[in-house]
């Protein structure tokens, strides 16, 4: 049965979306009942699957007549033929939402333990997966959740972070699961972005530079690759192609993408200039080194009395060279890495180097920039405009820039 759209949320011509809502057994349980109607409301077709221990807090018949569909609760008493059924689910799935998502959930599907209908499901399903974590504080900040929960993001997933609030176990703490309108809006917004870079040649450069000064010394920077790791991740989750020009990281380059490895500027600069005339963006998201070693020692240098005065050569601005290559409608954002007049000294960058966008962040400021996992941006355009994208993981400040980049894209 094709539903009616009641929110003119339909995907392209193919009717209303499709959520497959995972029911894991949180004490929140409840706002997961509300949380299919407030997607239906939003004109999403939903399917509940449930784990076992979940079904024993809510009776499976409650979703059922909520979703208006059989309620799957175990691998053999699926729909359809049984030992398919997390296939056939798969394919007609454009998102599994899991909610609430206990720790154990989280566990099960960051190390691929496939032991239920639900577990087994998601590595059977290609579709974005939203995770909608709930448990106890201490839980939540367990190192073994906070691992699992890193290798998720990793993987392109994307997470809503539980409120702080009166939990079940009488604590005041964090841990709780948002409101079902909240999650529900959440779903709708990935629904809508999911492939809206599909088909897009998409360049991204991360990390640092190194630069020799003799067989084992160098010069770099604190960049850790994080946020361009990020970008990239968020490109391939909404079907860009991605190349990935890295520096040195100690990261797991995003599935799917095409890494090119380099060590020092000139490489970066030669790797860009190679691959940006197929590409549609370029996100320099990089901390180039602009100094290098006049001279690279042939043999390590010895320990000396007295010091040592390195004399230091420009690098080239990968930026501001690859300018004259560019051609129409080709899309270049920088990032500014600053430590004072954060604004100002990235407008400059932004109008010196000819880009379409600056993604300015303040490397100065406590627990964010330089090897967090947190970043806060503001995104500043030719002519003045510009958005703030306050404190979040290096994850969502992603999904920001891509909604502006590809808002700019779609609208021109
Ligand atoms: N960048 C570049 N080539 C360089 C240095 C930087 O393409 N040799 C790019 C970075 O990838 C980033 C932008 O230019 O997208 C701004 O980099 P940043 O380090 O903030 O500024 P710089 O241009 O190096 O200027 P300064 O160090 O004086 O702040």
């Amino acid at each position: 049965m094709v539903r009616v759209d009641t929110d003119g949320n339909e995907r392209a011509g193919k009717g209303p979306f499709r959520v497959t809502l995972g029911v894991s057994a949180g004490i929140s349980i409840y706002k997961a009942c509300d949380l299919v109607r407030r997607l239906k409301e939003r004109g999403c077709e939903v399917r509940v699957v449930m784990t076992g221990h979940a079904a024993q807090m809510v009776a499976p018949v409650t979703f059922q007549a909520l979703s208006g569909n059989a309620v799957i609760t175990d691998l053999f008493t699926g729909a359809g033929e049984p030992s398919i059924a997390h296939i056939e689910l798969a394919k007609w799935e454009d998102l599994l939402l899991v909610a609430p998502a206990t720790a154990n959930v989280l566990g099960k599907f960051a190390r691929g333990i496939a032991d239920d209908f639900l577990s087994t499901h998601y590595l059977a399903t290609t579709a974005p997966v939203l995770l909608a974590p709930a448990m106890n504080g201490n839980m939540w900040r367990h190192p073994a959740v906070r691992e699992n929960l890193k290798i998720l993001e990793e993987r392109g997933h994307v997470f809503l972070q539980p409120g702080r609030g009166s939990l079940a176990c009488g604590d005041v703490d964090e841990g709780r699961l948002p409101e079902p309108v909240a999650i529900a809006e959440e779903a709708l917004l990935l629904l809508s972005k999911a492939g809206d870079l599909s088909g897009m040649e998409v360049l991204v450069t991360a990390g640092p530079t190194r630069e020799a000064l003799d067989p084992v010394r160098f010069l770099s920077n604190r960049s850790s690759g994080k946020m361009g790791y990020a970008v990239a991740r968020e490109a391939l989750r909404r079907g860009a192609q991605v190349t990935l020009i890295s520096g040195p990281t100690s990261l797991e380059p995003p599935r799917g993408s095409r890494l090119v490895p380099v060590t020092t500027a000139a490489e970066m600069e030669a790797a860009v200039a190679q691959h940006f005339p197929a590409c549609q963006v370029l996100v320099m998201a990089a901390a180039v080194a602009d100094y290098r070693a006049a001279q690279i020692l042939p043999d390590k240098r010895k320990k000396a009395k007295g010091g040592w005065t390195l004399a230091l050569e420009p690098t080239a601005d990968i930026l501001s060279n690859i300018r004259g290559l560019k051609k129409k409608g080709q899309f270049v954002c920088g990032f500014a890495a600053e430590t004072e007049e954060v604004k100002a000294n990235a407008r400059k960058k932004l109008e010196d180097k000819g880009l379409d966008l600056i993604a300015a962040n303040d490397v100065s400021a406590e627990g964010v920039g330089f090897d967090s996992d947190r970043n806060a941006l503001i995104l500043l355009w030719p002519g003045g405009a510009e958005e703030r994208v306050p404190e979040t993981t290096k994850a969502a400040c992603s999904r920001a820039l891509w909604d502006a980049i590809s808002e700019a894209l779609h609208g021109a």
